[in-house]
């Protein structure tokens, strides 16, 4: 059977192709991969994500202030909660896919999707990751910061310092009519400079209208351009970056927890960016 395959980059029946779209078409017709039209948010759209987006800081600058040695995790997911729902809007995680809660709390060798819970306190030396979403009026931001509790060890600082290094040399290396495989070959090399691991198993990714929308961010190198990247696109880049091994598992009690395979310590950063003419722009400063 015949089917047409629609190519990803279109013009509309009966519009003149403007010189955004040409410029889309060249890099299609050569064989790049390019983004669906439903992928470049419109200015509106970027805005309302980034009210999102300052609703999700506001969040996490609240667990900054209050995070502490001693506090449980449930702790974190009830301010979180409140916090979300008293500026009207709704924490994405909460039954998204069935998830429990409302944040995701990640100790240690935790990689990340880690549940809230009663009898996970935080003690002196830890390192954990807290990763927040937010709807608001129907658009998602979504990011996560570490958290380092007390004084922890120069590996486990060193750790947490060149994951975020690894986050904004992702971020520079992504450039509007680049590709985003830029993205994971920077960050790749940053690691592996710093004697660290990334994590392959897992990704970031479009975000905006849904919580998870394409493309998928790889945040190593896959050898790869990938995706065309436009102006208007909405994503998030999150390397997860592991002392040991980059392999990782998910633990099979509760189906959710993600775990280094050596139970090393793992630490991530996240944002949400726009693509923009100049480069990318941060929505969840
Ligand atoms: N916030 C995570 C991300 O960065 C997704 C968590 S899904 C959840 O993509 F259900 F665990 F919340
Ligand atoms: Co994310």
């Amino acid at each position: 059977m015949y089917k047409k395959k629609r190519k990803n980059w279109y013009v509309p029946q009966g519009q003149e192709p403007t010189d955004f779209d040409k410029r889309i078409l060249a890099f299609q017709d050569r064989g790049e991969l390019v983004p669906k039209r439903k992928l470049i948010k419109t200015p509106e759209q970027i805005e309302g994500i980034r009210l999102s987006g300052e609703i999700n800081t506001g969040v996490l600058d609240l667990i900054e202030k209050e995070i502490h040695a001693g506090m449980c995790t449930a702790e974190i997911d009830k301010l979180v909660y409140d916090y979300t729902v008293d500026h009207g809007a709704i924490p994405a995680p909460l039954n998204y896919e069935g998830f429990p809660k409302s944040v995701c709390t990640s100790i240690n060798e935790v990689v990340c999707h880690g549940i809230p819970s009663v009898t996970d306190v935080l003690e002196e030396g830890d390192i954990v990751n807290v990763d927040v979403s937010t709807i608001f009026n129907g658009y998602y931001s979504d990011a996560s910061r570490m958290f380092i509790i007390g004084q922890t060890s120069p590996e486990k600082e060193k750790l947490v310092r060149v994951a975020k290094e690894c986050l904004q040399i992702g971020a520079e290396a992504a450039k509007p009519w680049g590709f985003l495989g830029d993205i994971g070959r920077a960050i790749e090399k940053h690691a592996r400079q710093n004697e660290f691991s990334v994590v392959r198993d897992l990704c970031g990714h479009g975000v905006g209208l849904e919580f998870h929308e394409d493309p998928e961010v790889d945040h190593f190198d896959t050898r790869r351009n990938g995706m065309l990247l436009v102006p208007g696109m909405v994503f998030t880049i999150e390397p997860m970056i592991n002392m040991g091994v980059p392999d990782v598992f998910i633990d099979e009690e509760d189906g959710w927890t993600v775990v280094t395979e050596d139970e090393l310590p793992s630490a991530q950063w996240e944002h949400t960016f726009v693509m923009t003419e100049h480069g990318l722009e941060v929505l969840t400063h």
